[in-house]
């Protein structure tokens, strides 16, 4: 495929506010996530994590802030934009088509690329690192994405979204409804992306414990506000914290 930038990312979003209509989500939130790292965004319900993944990705337009990308603001580009720019966005709920095969599935993530990067061989390419990093996949390449157990479908949608060779990936609740073990093989999944492929990964979660089982950092939001940022450890460490936000 094309050669790209596929250097260490560097994300910091500073001061954001953004929300709907009179609904303020997030209030001047700052976060950075750097390189080969994963970065837990934890919080309760309507805590703002999806809305701040939203903001990330060029879903949700900030009302104020910045979004920089490698040191270049971002704030208020589209979501096509900021795929461009390196960002991939898996939202929260599985969204495969069901209809659709394994591969098929697969092959909507090269739809996302810059005209450029359509040639066949870079599609083939892509679709051959996807069943090589996720062998589950490739072993049900043919089947219909509706045959996938909850699992295997969410190894699909992280699996499509890297298709564009993201350097950030956003990842919202990606454990949810899993069984533990299912969850503790996407956790790892998680892990060696950031470990293995570099990708900068900010982790939207609801089970606190597991995700900062695997985070190098965390950040807890509270009605749309950071009320804790620190290392995953000392976040895990921290009984009020725990038990005022974390729920574990
Ligand atoms: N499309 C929307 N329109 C209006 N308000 C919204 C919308 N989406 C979210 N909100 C509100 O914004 C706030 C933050 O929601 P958000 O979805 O970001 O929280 P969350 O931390 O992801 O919650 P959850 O854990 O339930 O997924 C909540 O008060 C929510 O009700
Ligand atoms: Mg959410």
């Amino acid at each position: 495929m094309e050669a790209r930038a596929r250097g260490a990312a560097s994300l910091a979003v500073e001061d954001l506010t953004a929300g709907y209509g009179g609904v303020r989500a997030l209030n001047s939130v700052t976060i950075t996530a750097s390189g080969a790292s994963i970065t837990a965004v934890l919080g309760a319900n309507g805590a703002g994590k999806t809305t701040l993944l939203r903001a990330i990705s060029g879903m949700v337009r900030p009302r104020s802030g910045r979004i920089l990308l490698d040191g270049a603001d971002q704030a208020g580009r589209s979501p096509e934009d900021m795929a461009r720019a390196g960002i991939a966005h898996v939202p929260e709920g599985q969204g495969v088509i069901a209809e659709l095969t394994v591969e098929e599935n697969l092959r909507l993530g090269t739809m996302s690329w810059p005209g450029m990067a359509r040639r066949r061989s870079d599609r083939t390419a892509a679709l051959a690192e996807a069943y090589e990093r996720f062998g589950v996949l490739a072993d049900r390449r043919r089947k219909l994405a509706a045959t996938l157990s909850g699992g295997e479908r969410q190894m699909l949608v992280i699996a499509r979204a890297l298709i564009a060779r993201p350097r950030v990936l956003l990842l919202d609740e990606p454990s949810l409804g899993l069984a533990p073990k299912i969850m503790a093989q996407v956790m790892d999944m998680v892990v060696r992306l950031s470990r293995e492929s570099g990708i900068t990964v900010v982790l939207v979660e609801q089970n606190a414990r597991a995700a900062l089982a695997i985070a190098d950092h965390g950040v807890v939001l509270n009605l749309g506000r950071v009320v804790a940022a620190a290392d995953a450890n000392t976040l895990a460490a921290d009984v009020a914290l725990r038990h005022h936000y974390l729920g574990f």
